[in-house]
This record gives structure tokens, C-alpha cells and sequence, in this order.
């Protein structure tokens, strides 16, 4: 499905904490988290005050409902407030998400695409669990594993 996509503004950040809570992996065989999970500093930092300098991303929407869908956002997330994908002070972290029912449809694929063309960062990284499939589509796109423990790799692109 072809979406259509636009940077992300201010006004998107209650989209960005539903973005949030898809973006947990959710092992299967495993209830869905509970929705107050993304309360928790560790995970609350990805969105909370959206727009902060260096925050950028993308927003897909359905072309015909309008709807949005999914998005891809960076955060620079340092010193005593780093995120789990943590590399050094330079590296932004990528978040993303798509709507459950829109997964597989190619969306994904179109926002990191529309991120990579757009972003002039050298380095990005990521966090993910070694077992989320998502882990191809960051193969696909040039992530490489930088760090692992036995629940979750970090990956970096440059
Ligand atoms: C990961 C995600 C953003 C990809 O978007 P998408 O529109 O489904 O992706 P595309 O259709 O463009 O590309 C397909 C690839 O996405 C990944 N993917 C597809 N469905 C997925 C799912 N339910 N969960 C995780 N990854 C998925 C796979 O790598 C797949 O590649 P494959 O066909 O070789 O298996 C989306 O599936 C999603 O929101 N998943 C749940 C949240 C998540 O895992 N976020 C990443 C956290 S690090």
C-alpha cells in the first residue's frame, strides 16, 4: 500500500505515544502490555515533550481515510537519560511503529526510506529484540549489531 508521509510536527505527539506503545514487542504467546507501560521513564523518554531539538521523523497516513498509521522518529537520547539503544552522544535512537493491521503492507519500508533520504546523520542506532522479525527489515536497511545480550541487540547504521 503506498502512504502517504509527511514530517512529524508538535501536534503529533499524542500519535507518537499510540506509536510508542505499538512499538513494544510483544513476544509471541504474550498478553499485550498493559497501556500505562509507556509511563515508565525508560520508555516515556522516546516521546515525552516531543520537539526538543534534533527530534525529527515521519507520519504515514492512509491515502484514501486520511488515517494515520505508523511513524519513524529520532531522538538523541544522553548522559544520565539514555535510551536502551545507546551508543555514544552523537547517535540518535530510531523508533517505529506501524498500526497492527497495516504491518506487512510495505509501510515500514517507506518510512525509514523517506527518513534515510531526508536525514543527514552519520550514525543512527537502534534497540530491538533479538527475536522481532523487525530485525530484518534493519538488515534490509544497512543496521548492523553492534551489541547483544541474550533478550535484545543494538544496531547500528552509519
Ligand atoms: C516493524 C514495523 C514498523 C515494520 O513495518 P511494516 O510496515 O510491517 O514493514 P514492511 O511491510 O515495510 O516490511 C516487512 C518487514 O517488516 C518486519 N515486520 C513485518 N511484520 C512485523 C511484525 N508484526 N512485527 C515486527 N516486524 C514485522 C519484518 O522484518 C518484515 O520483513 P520480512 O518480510 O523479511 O519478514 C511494523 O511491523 C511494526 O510496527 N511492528 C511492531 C512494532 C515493532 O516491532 N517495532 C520495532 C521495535 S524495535
Amino acid at each position: 500500500m503506498k502512504c502517504i508521509i509527511r514530517p512529524l510536527t508538535l501536534e503529533d505527539e499524542p500519535f507518537l505515544w499510540e506509536m510508542l506503545y505499538q512499538a513494544l514487542y510483544v513476544p509471541a504467546g504474550h498478553p499485550a502490555w498493559p497501556r500505562e507501560i509507556v509511563q515508565i521513564p525508560e520508555i516515556a523518554h522516546y516521546v515525552n515533550g516531543w520537539g526538543d531539538q534534533g527530534d525529527c521523523g515521519f507520519l504515514a497516513s492512509n491515502p484514501v481515510t486520511g488515517e494515520s498509521i505508523g511513524a519513524v522518529w529520532l531522538r538523541l537520547l544522553i548522559s544520565n537519560n539514555k535510551g536502551y539503544g545507546h551508543i555514544d552522544d552523537n547517535t540518535p535512537e530510531l523508533s517505529i511503529a506501524v498500526l497492527p493491521e497495516y504491518r506487512g503492507q510495505g509501510i515500514g519500508t517507506q518510512l525509514l526510506t523517506h527518513l534515510f533520504a531526508a536525514s543527514e546523520q552519520s550514525s543512527i542506532s537502534l534497540s530491538v529484540s533479538a527475536n522481532n522479525p523487525a530485525v530484518r527489515l534493519y538488515r534490509r536497511f544497512g543496521f548492523e549489531v553492534v551489541k547483544s545480550n541474550q533478550e535484545s541487540l543494538t544496531m547500528r547504521r552509519c
